[in-house]
């Protein structure tokens, strides 16, 4: 990977999690600058060994590509705060909601990449839709989608608007998984099994499918298939799931979830 000099804009949970990945698959730690003003973080920055700044204009006058990573509602005063350095920098935001003609508005800089990364990349399973603007080389890009291999896996978008349907499905997605996972243990533990155990089944078999269906040519609709015969303990579940009209409920829930993804970014760009 090649190295460059990198700023973090705020060094929360995303922040921590991207640079805990870069740290990890070998990235020269001196590279990296976190700029925050809690000391909190800075501690955990500097046990990352990684360095640590409370002035974001310095942190950005050292950098090539600068990652925006505070909460959405303060991306504005950080931008217009530090548009001297910020204009001749690529600026990476994961900000949700704020859109890139935002961002060049508040910086001064035409070359944005706006990113949607998920919780589970806190464990190096993220997934990160991007989205670049047309004055973003495609070096550039190519290094963005390199760093944050690092965190899980990236898809890039065309348009922009893409991303409001990347939050509906990964965005939000681990919290729907969750939510089968919560359902599946409360059944375990009717059928008294306790609740222990029923964790390490669903949580074991929520695994070995994910991994299964990544490692498989086979749509999951196939796989479903191929574990279901027929007059089988499955296919009374599946059958039963179907009826109830399940399918249709979860395509309802990301719709549901793209929606209010669209109206917040409508919010923000009032
Ligand atoms: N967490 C996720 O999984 C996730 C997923 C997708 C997108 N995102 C996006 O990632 C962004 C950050 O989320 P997060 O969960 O990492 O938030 P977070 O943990 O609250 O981190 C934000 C950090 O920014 C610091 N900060 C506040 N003002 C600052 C300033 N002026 N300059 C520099 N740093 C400043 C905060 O310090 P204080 O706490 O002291 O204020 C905090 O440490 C958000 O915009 C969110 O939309 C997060």
């Amino acid at each position: 990977m090649t190295i460059t000099q990198l700023a973090f804009i705020g060094g929360g949970n995303i922040a921590q999690a991207i640079v805990g990945g870069l740290v990890e698959s070998g990235y020269d730690r001196g590279a990296i600058t976190i700029s925050d003003p809690s000391p909190v973080q800075g501690a955990k920055a500097e046990a990352m060994g990684v360095n640590w700044s409370q002035n974001n204009a310095a942190a950005i006058n050292v950098s090539d590509l600068v990652f925006i990573c505070v909460k959405p509602n303060l991306v504005e005063t950080v931008c217009r705060e530090a548009t001297e350095q910020l204009a001749s920098k690529t600026l990476i935001s994961v900000a949700a909601g704020i859109t890139t003609q935002q961002l060049i508005k508040w910086s001064g800089s035409s070359e944005i990449v706006r990113c949607m990364p998920n919780t589970p990349a806190l464990v190096s399973q993220g997934m990160t839709g991007l989205f670049a603007t047309a004055t973003v080389a495609m070096t550039t890009r190519d290094s963005v989608g390199e760093l944050l291999s690092t965190i899980g896996k990236v898809a890039w978008f065309d348009a922009e608007s893409d991303l409001d349907a990347v939050t509906a499905i990964s965005g939000s997605g681990p919290a729907y998984f969750f939510y089968l996972m919560e359902a599946m243990v409360e059944a375990a533990e009717s059928f008294n099994i306790n609740r222990e155990v029923a964790q390490t089944l669903v949580l074991q078999t929520a695994l070995g499918a994910a991994t299964m269906a990544q490692n498989h040519d086979s749509a999951p609709k196939a796989l479903r298939a191929q574990v279901t015969s027929p007059g089988g303990t499955t296919e009374a579940a599946c059958q039963l799931l179907e009826a109830a009209g399940l399918s249709d409920t979860i395509q309802a829930a990301c719709k549901a979830a793209l929606d209010r993804s669209i109206s917040l970014s409508n919010d923000q760009s009032a």
